[in-house]
């Protein structure tokens, strides 16, 4: 360290603008004696440092993401007006990835799901799909999702993650098979978050120009080619880098190696999801591509990295519940849940007015009534902060039907979604490791839930598990059980 000041800039100044005196040594009476209350700027840099931290997401909270822009290059507009979706339209984005259970220090590389947000500065405000790298969920309900979350992460005594907690919330709730079988397969080790899919998981609803409505699912395909990690090898990385996927996209796009994914959406005609076969809009279930394939809509391009984490990723607030004209959601019940939760965590987590931020803010003109709070930035000027008003500020008055509305009858019930002919557990997961998996998939999906098991899971729980895996496929679940038999003997 030198004793002298060697940068040609100007000193530093306190937060209001001043010259700050020393940022080596704070003001006392004589060199041995205490430091002195007036000391304003040693007041003022150690209050700052207390504050300095935001709390983390509740879920999701490893993560880091790059800007980037999206390209609609097909004509899509059968089936929704939305201004991004237009052919030819570029968009300027933020992804976030993420892991779900590790807190903001954890390795990138533990297994799990992997969030895939997404955020679209459109000319007809922002729209986030707020996403993962698998195509369903664990759960139909969002009454469950706290206590899923809990019980993915710690302990309330030891504070130590827990197998026998996290397989007895899954064992208790069957949905879970189709994702629990995704996470404990390869998908839950990608290599980078450059090679692994996004999807929206959900089912969303387009509008087009004539108001006709459709259902959709969206698929990011990477260009990357999808690539994993085995047990062994990201046990390794997990040990020596932390931050491996972070680092891997930072210094890729650093080098111009810009990662870019296929977006293509499945779309269902608004009248098949009365009839079709299971419900369209459970989100533990996938819609078969032979009933609705792919149809292409373009490029997503990741270019860009943030110039500072903490404002540009960390202070990113993506929210479901986001969305544009000619996009809508639809009666997954998760997704309704979800639309609630994530703008009101971001005002416990950023701040009341997190929207004025430059990475949340839109870049069209934004005319909202929300008013003052913490931390306001943007303000109307001397206009009315009431509607109606009888000076000149516009306010919204739509009635009636909504646009992207869908029919709803009956009584207020506490209940399961009504069953149809498909809806089961068991077997979607079933044809996933029967259908999709190779032999070697397989093998490697019956070394790691024997490992899970092995590691702390005891009964009834342990039984438990076992039948779930026999329910999803007789041949792996009689091999996790002979394994399971072995290494507990
Ligand atoms: C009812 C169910 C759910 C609830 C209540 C919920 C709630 C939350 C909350 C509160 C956050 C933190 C938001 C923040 O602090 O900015 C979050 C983050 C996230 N959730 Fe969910 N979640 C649910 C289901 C899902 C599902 C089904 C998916 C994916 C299909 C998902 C993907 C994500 C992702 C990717 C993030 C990270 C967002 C970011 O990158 O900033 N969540 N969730």
């Amino acid at each position: 360290m030198t004793d002298t000041k060697n940068s040609s800039q100007p000193n530093s100044t306190t937060g209001s603008g001043a010259p700050a005196h020393s940022d080596r040594n704070s003001l006392t009476v004589g060199p041995d004696g205490p430091i002195l209350l007036h000391d304003v700027h040693f007041l003022e840099q150690m209050a700052h440092f207390n504050r300095e931290k935001v709390p983390e997401r509740q879920p999701h909270a490893k993560g880091a993401g790059a800007f980037g822009v999206l390209e609609t290059t097909e004509d899509v507009s059968a089936y929704t007006r939305a201004a991004l979706f237009q052919k030819g339209c570029k968009t300027e984005m933020l992804a976030r990835f993420s892991t779900v259970a590790g807190e903001a220090g954890s390795p990138d590389t533990w297994r799990d799901v992997r969030g895939f947000s997404l955020k679209f500065y459109t000319d007809e405000g922002n729209y986030d799909l707020v996403g993962n790298n698998t195509p369903i969920f664990f759960l139909r309900d969002p009454m469950k999702f706290p206590h899923f979350i809990r019980s993915q992460k710690r302990l309330p005594d030891s504070g130590l993650r827990d197998n026998h907690m996290q397989w007895d919330f899954w064992t208790s709730n069957p949905e879970s098979a189709h994702q629990v079988t995704y996470v404990l397969g390869d998908r839950g080790l990608p290599r980078t978050w450059r090679h692994m899919n996004g999807y929206g998981s959900h089912t969303y609803m387009w509008i087009n120009a004539a108001g006709e409505r459709f259902w959709v699912k969206y698929h990011f395909h990477t260009e990357q080619g999808m690539e994993f990690f085995t047990n062994a090898q990201a046990a390794e990385v997990s040990g020596q880098d932390a931050d491996y996927h972070r680092r891997d996209l930072f210094e890729a796009i650093a080098k111009g190696e810009h990662p870019s994914w296929t977006v293509s959406v499945q779309v269902m005609p608004y009248e098949d999801a009365k009839t079709y076969r299971f419900n369209p809009f459970d989100l533990t279930k996938i819609w078969s591509h032979k009933d609705y394939p792919l149809i292409k809509v373009g490029k997503m391009t990741l270019n860009r990295n943030p110039e500072n984490f903490f404002a540009q990723i960390e202070q990113a607030a993506f929210s479901p519940g986001n969305t544009v004209p000619g996009i809508g959601l639809s009666p997954d019940k998760m997704l309704l849940g979800r639309a609630f939760a994530y703008n009101d965590a971001q005002r416990n987590r950023i701040g009341t007015n997190f929207h004025q931020l430059p990475v949340n803010r839109p870049k069209v003109p934004v005319n909202t009534y929300m008013f003052d709070g913490q931390m306001a930035f943007e303000h109307s000027g001397k206009q009315p902060v009431y509607a109606p008003n009888s000076g000149d500020r516009s306010w919204s008055d739509d009635t009636g039907k909504m646009d992207g509305s869908w029919e709803v009858d009956g009584d207020m019930v506490r209940s399961a979604y009504t069953l149809r002919a498909q809806d089961d557990d068991f077997g979607q997961p079933g044809t996933l490791v029967r259908e999709v998996f190779d032999d070697a998939q397989r093998d490697r999906l019956v070394e790691t839930v024997s490992g899970s098991l092995l590691g702390g899971v005891h009964s009834p729980v342990l039984e438990r598990a076992i039948d779930y895996w026999k329910n999803i496929d007789a041949d792996v679940g009689r091999r996790i059980e002979e394994n399971v038999r072995a290494g507990g003997k």
